[in-house]
Protein backbone atom coordinates (compact mmCIF):
# COMPACT_ATOMS: atom_id res chain seq x y z
CA UNK A 1 0.00 0.00 0.00
CA UNK A 2 2.64 2.41 1.01
CA UNK A 3 4.53 2.94 -1.94
CA UNK A 4 1.45 2.96 -4.31
CA UNK A 5 0.42 5.79 -1.89
CA UNK A 6 3.67 7.43 -2.41
CA UNK A 7 3.44 7.30 -6.11
CA UNK A 8 0.08 8.75 -6.45
CA UNK A 9 1.00 11.40 -3.99
CA UNK A 10 3.99 12.34 -6.41
CA UNK A 11 1.92 12.21 -9.71
CA UNK A 12 -0.64 14.63 -8.10
CA UNK A 13 1.99 16.82 -7.42
CA UNK A 14 3.26 16.68 -10.39
CA UNK A 15 0.53 17.30 -12.40
CA UNK A 16 -1.02 19.94 -10.27
CA UNK A 17 2.23 21.85 -9.56
CA UNK A 18 2.03 24.51 -12.32
CA UNK A 19 -0.75 25.73 -10.88
CA UNK A 20 -0.41 25.61 -6.66
CA UNK A 21 1.21 29.32 -5.57
CA UNK A 22 4.52 29.27 -3.27
CA UNK A 23 3.71 29.07 0.22
CA UNK A 24 6.13 30.39 3.17
CA UNK A 25 5.76 29.06 6.57
CA UNK A 26 4.59 31.65 9.30
CA UNK A 27 4.20 31.22 13.08
CA UNK A 28 1.03 29.66 14.79
CA UNK A 29 0.42 31.66 17.78
CA UNK A 30 -1.64 29.81 20.89
CA UNK A 31 -4.46 32.10 22.21
CA UNK A 32 -7.23 31.17 23.92
CA UNK A 33 -10.23 32.94 21.80
CA UNK A 34 -11.65 30.78 18.91
CA UNK A 35 -10.39 32.26 15.60
CA UNK A 36 -13.50 33.71 13.55
CA UNK A 37 -11.61 35.58 10.81
CA UNK A 38 -10.95 32.01 8.72
CA UNK A 39 -12.87 32.49 5.02
CA UNK A 40 -13.01 28.86 5.17
CA UNK A 41 -12.26 25.84 7.29
CA UNK A 42 -12.64 21.55 6.18
CA UNK A 43 -11.56 18.45 6.14
CA UNK A 44 -8.76 17.97 3.69
CA UNK A 45 -6.20 15.14 2.73
CA UNK A 46 -2.86 16.85 3.23
CA UNK A 47 -1.18 20.10 3.35
CA UNK A 48 -0.46 20.16 -0.21
CA UNK A 49 -4.70 19.82 -0.69
CA UNK A 50 -4.50 22.35 1.32
CA UNK A 51 -2.50 24.88 -0.40
CA UNK A 52 -3.96 24.02 -3.86
CA UNK A 53 -7.23 25.01 -2.47
CA UNK A 54 -5.61 28.20 -1.41
CA UNK A 55 -4.04 28.53 -4.75
CA UNK A 56 -7.24 28.32 -6.66
CA UNK A 57 -8.73 30.89 -4.84
CA UNK A 58 -7.52 34.84 -5.33
CA UNK A 59 -8.93 35.90 -1.57
CA UNK A 60 -6.76 33.37 0.10
CA UNK A 61 -3.78 34.82 1.70
CA UNK A 62 -2.69 32.15 3.89
CA UNK A 63 -3.95 29.03 5.58
CA UNK A 64 -3.13 27.09 8.44
CA UNK A 65 -2.88 23.15 8.05
CA UNK A 66 -3.40 20.83 11.12
CA UNK A 67 -2.54 17.02 10.86
CA UNK A 68 -4.18 15.41 13.75
CA UNK A 69 -7.90 16.32 12.51
CA UNK A 70 -6.60 17.00 9.71
CA UNK A 71 -8.36 20.18 8.59
CA UNK A 72 -7.25 23.13 6.80
CA UNK A 73 -8.31 26.66 7.32
CA UNK A 74 -7.72 29.70 4.74
CA UNK A 75 -7.93 33.25 5.35
CA UNK A 76 -8.25 36.47 3.46
CA UNK A 77 -5.76 38.23 5.05
CA UNK A 78 -2.18 38.20 7.61
CA UNK A 79 0.71 36.41 7.83
CA UNK A 80 0.16 34.33 11.26
CA UNK A 81 -2.18 31.80 12.47
CA UNK A 82 -3.44 32.43 16.24
CA UNK A 83 -5.73 29.44 17.03
CA UNK A 84 -7.42 28.46 20.29
CA UNK A 85 -6.22 25.17 19.51
CA UNK A 86 -3.36 22.36 20.52
CA UNK A 87 -0.71 23.88 18.18
CA UNK A 88 2.20 21.28 17.99
CA UNK A 89 0.53 19.71 14.74
CA UNK A 90 -0.59 22.57 13.18
CA UNK A 91 0.88 25.17 10.13
CA UNK A 92 0.76 28.27 9.35
CA UNK A 93 2.04 29.42 5.80
CA UNK A 94 1.12 32.65 3.59
CA UNK A 95 0.75 32.66 0.19
CA UNK A 96 4.06 34.05 -1.93
CA UNK A 97 2.99 36.54 -4.42
CA UNK A 98 1.65 34.83 -7.51
CA UNK A 99 2.84 36.17 -10.66
CA UNK A 100 1.40 34.87 -14.43
CA UNK A 101 1.77 36.36 -18.08
CA UNK A 102 -1.26 38.73 -16.97
CA UNK A 103 -0.34 39.92 -13.41
CA UNK A 104 0.65 39.05 -9.93
CA UNK A 105 -1.56 38.15 -6.88
CA UNK A 106 0.11 39.80 -3.97
CA UNK A 107 0.06 39.57 -0.46
CA UNK A 108 -3.05 41.92 1.56
CA UNK A 109 -1.08 45.28 1.63
CA UNK A 110 1.34 45.00 -1.35
CA UNK A 111 0.46 46.00 -5.52
CA UNK A 112 1.64 46.60 -8.56
CA UNK A 113 2.76 44.65 -11.42
CA UNK A 114 5.44 42.86 -9.53
CA UNK A 115 3.57 43.58 -5.68
CA UNK A 116 6.60 46.03 -5.69
CA UNK A 117 4.08 48.84 -3.93
CA UNK A 118 3.15 48.90 -0.84
CA UNK A 119 -0.24 50.28 1.12
CA UNK A 120 1.01 53.51 3.46
CA UNK A 121 -1.53 52.91 5.75
CA UNK A 122 -5.11 52.46 6.18
CA UNK A 123 -6.50 54.65 4.49
CA UNK A 124 -4.05 53.92 1.28
CA UNK A 125 -5.60 50.28 1.92
CA UNK A 126 -9.32 52.09 2.16
CA UNK A 127 -8.78 53.79 -1.28
CA UNK A 128 -7.20 50.42 -2.74
CA UNK A 129 -10.74 48.83 -2.34
CA UNK A 130 -9.94 47.16 1.44
CA UNK A 131 -12.81 48.44 2.79
CA UNK A 132 -13.79 45.65 5.23
CA UNK A 133 -11.93 44.91 8.24
CA UNK A 134 -8.75 42.90 7.64
CA UNK A 135 -5.22 42.31 8.96
CA UNK A 136 -3.25 44.53 6.51
CA UNK A 137 0.35 45.18 6.10
CA UNK A 138 1.63 48.64 5.44
CA UNK A 139 4.65 50.88 5.60
CA UNK A 140 4.55 54.14 5.86
CA UNK A 141 6.96 56.03 4.00
CA UNK A 142 9.39 57.06 7.15
CA UNK A 143 9.00 53.38 8.45
CA UNK A 144 12.05 51.06 8.19
CA UNK A 145 9.83 47.87 7.32
CA UNK A 146 6.27 46.71 6.77
CA UNK A 147 4.34 45.61 9.73
CA UNK A 148 0.71 44.29 10.32
CA UNK A 149 -2.30 46.70 11.44
CA UNK A 150 -5.87 45.93 11.68
CA UNK A 151 -7.31 48.08 9.50
CA UNK A 152 -11.64 48.73 9.14
CA UNK A 153 -12.58 51.15 6.64
CA UNK A 154 -9.60 53.36 6.34
CA UNK A 155 -9.78 53.21 10.49
CA UNK A 156 -6.17 51.54 12.08
CA UNK A 157 -6.87 50.14 15.33
CA UNK A 158 -3.12 50.98 17.39
CA UNK A 159 -4.74 49.64 21.08
CA UNK A 160 -7.11 46.42 20.90
CA UNK A 161 -7.98 45.04 24.40
CA UNK A 162 -10.70 42.10 24.30
CA UNK A 163 -11.79 39.77 27.31
CA UNK A 164 -11.99 36.94 24.70
CA UNK A 165 -8.89 36.00 24.16
CA UNK A 166 -6.00 35.57 26.45
CA UNK A 167 -5.05 38.03 28.65
CA UNK A 168 -2.10 40.15 27.94
CA UNK A 169 0.01 41.71 30.18
CA UNK A 170 0.32 45.35 29.73
CA UNK A 171 2.47 46.53 32.72
CA UNK A 172 5.58 46.92 30.40
CA UNK A 173 8.44 48.61 29.72
CA UNK A 174 8.33 51.66 28.00
CA UNK A 175 10.85 50.12 25.41
CA UNK A 176 8.22 47.47 24.58
CA UNK A 177 5.51 50.56 24.60
CA UNK A 178 7.43 51.87 22.01
CA UNK A 179 8.64 48.71 19.93
CA UNK A 180 4.76 47.47 20.45
CA UNK A 181 3.66 44.01 21.92
CA UNK A 182 0.37 41.36 21.75
CA UNK A 183 -1.05 39.36 19.17
CA UNK A 184 -1.70 41.61 16.42
CA UNK A 185 -5.01 42.06 16.08
CA UNK A 186 -5.71 40.34 19.53
CA UNK A 187 -4.49 42.29 22.92
CA UNK A 188 -2.09 44.03 21.52
CA UNK A 189 -0.58 47.76 21.52
CA UNK A 190 0.74 48.92 17.93
CA UNK A 191 3.92 50.65 19.59
CA UNK A 192 4.92 54.50 19.60
CA UNK A 193 7.27 53.84 16.50
CA UNK A 194 4.44 52.22 14.61
CA UNK A 195 2.06 55.13 15.39
CA UNK A 196 4.50 57.85 14.67
CA UNK A 197 5.40 56.80 11.58
CA UNK A 198 1.70 57.12 10.28
CA UNK A 199 1.12 60.03 11.73
CA UNK A 200 4.17 61.70 10.07
CA UNK A 201 2.00 61.11 6.34
CA UNK A 202 2.66 64.60 5.46
CA UNK A 203 0.11 67.33 4.84
CA UNK A 204 -2.75 65.42 7.22
CA UNK A 205 -4.60 65.53 10.22
CA UNK A 206 -5.97 62.26 12.32
CA UNK A 207 -8.61 61.49 14.23
CA UNK A 208 -8.86 59.56 17.61
CA UNK A 209 -11.98 57.28 18.25
CA UNK A 210 -12.18 55.06 21.47
CA UNK A 211 -14.69 52.50 21.14
CA UNK A 212 -15.42 50.31 24.16
CA UNK A 213 -18.24 47.53 24.61
CA UNK A 214 -19.47 47.37 28.18
CA UNK A 215 -21.97 44.37 27.48
CA UNK A 216 -23.82 42.28 25.39
CA UNK A 217 -25.46 44.64 23.87
CA UNK A 218 -24.42 48.09 24.75
CA UNK A 219 -21.15 50.06 23.30
CA UNK A 220 -20.07 53.27 23.31
CA UNK A 221 -18.00 55.65 21.37
CA UNK A 222 -15.44 58.63 21.78
CA UNK A 223 -13.96 60.70 18.59
CA UNK A 224 -11.59 63.78 18.64
CA UNK A 225 -11.15 65.42 15.35
CA UNK A 226 -7.65 66.37 15.87
CA UNK A 227 -5.21 64.38 17.19
CA UNK A 228 -1.29 64.65 17.51
CA UNK A 229 1.45 63.43 19.18
CA UNK A 230 4.99 64.34 20.22
CA UNK A 231 8.30 62.57 19.89
CA UNK A 232 10.28 60.34 22.20
CA UNK A 233 12.22 63.46 23.96
CA UNK A 234 8.78 64.89 24.46
CA UNK A 235 7.48 62.02 26.59
CA UNK A 236 4.38 61.11 23.77
CA UNK A 237 2.55 63.53 24.90
CA UNK A 238 -0.49 63.74 22.91
CA UNK A 239 -3.12 66.67 21.62
CA UNK A 240 -6.63 66.43 21.19
CA UNK A 241 -9.59 68.71 20.11
CA UNK A 242 -12.91 68.88 18.67
CA UNK A 243 -14.35 66.14 20.87
CA UNK A 244 -17.51 64.70 19.38
CA UNK A 245 -19.69 61.41 19.53
CA UNK A 246 -22.82 59.77 18.82
CA UNK A 247 -25.55 61.07 20.74
CA UNK A 248 -27.15 57.88 22.19
CA UNK A 249 -23.83 55.94 23.10
CA UNK A 250 -21.35 58.27 23.90
CA UNK A 251 -18.54 57.12 26.42
CA UNK A 252 -17.98 61.13 27.16
CA UNK A 253 -14.27 62.99 27.29
CA UNK A 254 -11.79 61.02 30.07
CA UNK A 255 -9.29 62.88 28.13
CA UNK A 256 -9.39 66.49 28.81
CA UNK A 257 -12.73 66.72 30.53
CA UNK A 258 -13.18 68.72 33.12
CA UNK A 259 -11.96 66.74 35.68
CA UNK A 260 -8.21 66.53 33.98
CA UNK A 261 -7.00 67.57 30.91
CA UNK A 262 -4.16 64.99 29.84
CA UNK A 263 -3.04 66.65 27.67
CA UNK A 264 1.13 67.97 27.34
CA UNK A 265 0.73 65.01 30.15
CA UNK A 266 4.04 62.74 29.45
CA UNK A 267 3.97 58.41 28.55
CA UNK A 268 4.57 56.86 32.12
CA UNK A 269 5.33 53.22 32.46
CA UNK A 270 6.71 51.36 35.48
CA UNK A 271 10.25 52.38 34.62
CA UNK A 272 10.28 55.42 33.26
CA UNK A 273 7.56 56.97 35.69
CA UNK A 274 6.88 61.01 35.19
CA UNK A 275 4.76 61.07 38.12
CA UNK A 276 7.41 61.60 40.51
CA UNK A 277 5.27 62.79 43.42
CA UNK A 278 2.11 60.15 42.91
CA UNK A 279 3.92 56.93 41.49
CA UNK A 280 0.92 56.38 38.93
CA UNK A 281 2.47 54.09 36.87
CA UNK A 282 3.95 51.93 39.31
CA UNK A 283 0.40 51.81 41.38
CA UNK A 284 -1.67 51.25 38.53
CA UNK A 285 0.38 48.76 36.02
CA UNK A 286 0.48 49.47 32.47
CA UNK A 287 1.40 52.42 30.93
CA UNK A 288 -0.38 55.76 30.21
CA UNK A 289 -0.76 59.31 29.83
CA UNK A 290 -0.74 60.09 33.83
CA UNK A 291 -1.01 63.47 35.66
CA UNK A 292 1.14 64.02 38.75
CA UNK A 293 -1.46 64.24 40.77
CA UNK A 294 -3.84 62.40 43.47
CA UNK A 295 -6.13 61.29 40.67
CA UNK A 296 -3.52 60.43 37.98
CA UNK A 297 -5.95 59.87 35.21
CA UNK A 298 -9.71 60.01 34.36
CA UNK A 299 -9.23 57.55 31.81
CA UNK A 300 -7.00 53.84 31.46
CA UNK A 301 -7.23 51.55 29.07
CA UNK A 302 -4.15 49.60 29.58
CA UNK A 303 -5.18 47.74 32.89
CA UNK A 304 -5.88 44.32 33.53
CA UNK A 305 -9.59 42.96 32.23
CA UNK A 306 -9.33 39.81 34.90
CA UNK A 307 -9.82 41.72 38.26
CA UNK A 308 -6.31 40.77 39.24
CA UNK A 309 -4.86 44.47 39.57
CA UNK A 310 -6.24 47.77 38.32
CA UNK A 311 -8.97 47.33 35.19
CA UNK A 312 -9.53 49.52 32.49
CA UNK A 313 -11.45 52.66 33.29
CA UNK A 314 -12.97 56.10 31.72
CA UNK A 315 -14.90 57.70 34.69
CA UNK A 316 -16.55 60.03 32.44
CA UNK A 317 -19.45 58.77 32.04
CA UNK A 318 -19.01 55.26 32.46
CA UNK A 319 -17.94 55.54 36.16
CA UNK A 320 -16.52 52.58 37.27
CA UNK A 321 -18.02 49.78 34.93
CA UNK A 322 -16.10 47.14 33.19
CA UNK A 323 -15.36 46.42 29.56
CA UNK A 324 -15.68 43.80 27.78
CA UNK A 325 -13.62 45.68 24.57
CA UNK A 326 -11.87 48.19 24.20
CA UNK A 327 -10.09 49.81 20.93
CA UNK A 328 -8.27 53.37 20.38
CA UNK A 329 -8.46 53.67 16.20
CA UNK A 330 -7.30 56.48 14.05
CA UNK A 331 -7.83 57.71 10.82
CA UNK A 332 -6.37 59.76 8.54
CA UNK A 333 -8.06 62.62 7.58
CA UNK A 334 -7.54 66.25 5.55
CA UNK A 335 -4.57 66.29 3.21
CA UNK A 336 -4.25 69.70 3.61
CA UNK A 337 -2.41 71.72 0.09
CA UNK A 338 1.22 72.43 0.34
C1 LIG B 1 0.66 15.28 16.78
O1 LIG B 1 0.98 14.35 15.77
C2 LIG B 1 1.66 13.21 16.26
C3 LIG B 1 2.09 12.37 15.06
O2 LIG B 1 1.01 12.19 14.18
C4 LIG B 1 0.75 12.46 17.23
O3 LIG B 1 1.40 11.34 17.73
C5 LIG B 1 0.37 13.40 18.35
O4 LIG B 1 -0.57 12.74 19.22
C6 LIG B 1 -0.26 14.68 17.82
N1 LIG B 1 -0.46 15.61 18.92
C7 LIG B 1 -1.62 16.24 19.12
C8 LIG B 1 -1.67 17.12 20.32
O5 LIG B 1 -2.58 16.14 18.36
C1 LIG C 1 -3.15 34.97 -13.88
O1 LIG C 1 -3.35 35.56 -12.59
C2 LIG C 1 -4.57 36.21 -12.41
C3 LIG C 1 -4.57 36.85 -11.03
O2 LIG C 1 -3.41 37.55 -10.81
C4 LIG C 1 -5.71 35.23 -12.56
O3 LIG C 1 -6.96 35.89 -12.43
C5 LIG C 1 -5.61 34.53 -13.91
O4 LIG C 1 -6.58 33.53 -13.97
C6 LIG C 1 -4.23 33.92 -14.11
N1 LIG C 1 -4.12 33.38 -15.44
C7 LIG C 1 -3.65 32.17 -15.66
C8 LIG C 1 -3.55 31.78 -17.12
O5 LIG C 1 -3.30 31.42 -14.77
C1 LIG D 1 4.38 46.25 37.05
O1 LIG D 1 5.55 45.52 36.80
C2 LIG D 1 6.66 45.91 37.60
C3 LIG D 1 7.90 45.14 37.13
O2 LIG D 1 7.64 43.79 37.09
C4 LIG D 1 6.33 45.64 39.07
O3 LIG D 1 7.38 46.06 39.89
C5 LIG D 1 5.04 46.39 39.44
O4 LIG D 1 4.64 46.05 40.75
C6 LIG D 1 3.91 46.06 38.48
N1 LIG D 1 2.78 46.92 38.78
C7 LIG D 1 1.56 46.44 38.98
C8 LIG D 1 0.52 47.45 39.36
O5 LIG D 1 1.28 45.27 38.87
C1 LIG E 1 -9.12 64.64 42.27
O1 LIG E 1 -10.48 64.23 42.14
C2 LIG E 1 -11.34 64.75 43.14
C3 LIG E 1 -12.71 64.12 42.92
O2 LIG E 1 -13.12 64.22 41.61
C4 LIG E 1 -11.36 66.28 43.04
O3 LIG E 1 -12.21 66.82 44.03
C5 LIG E 1 -9.96 66.82 43.18
O4 LIG E 1 -9.94 68.21 42.97
C6 LIG E 1 -9.03 66.15 42.18
N1 LIG E 1 -7.65 66.57 42.42
C7 LIG E 1 -6.92 67.16 41.47
C8 LIG E 1 -5.53 67.54 41.86
O5 LIG E 1 -7.34 67.38 40.35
Amino acid sequence: MAPLLVFMFVLRSLSEASKVSQFTKTNVIYDTCFSTDGMQEGSTRDDTDCMIDCSDNVDCKRLMYCSSEPSCTSYIDGNDCITDRETVNCTCYKKDMDCNESGCDCPLGYYGDKCEHIFSDCVDAAEHGVQQEALVSIQPTSATEPFEILCSGGWATILYRTKRCQPENFNRTLIEYENGFGNVPRNSWIGFHHLLSMLSFPWSQFTLNIFIIIGDHSFCQAYYSYFTMASKEEGYFFRVGGYYGPDANLCGNSMTGVGLNLEYVPFSTYDQDYTTNNHCASQYGGGWWFADNENCSRSFLTGTMDGSGTDNFWLDDLGNVKFRRAQIRILRTIQTDE
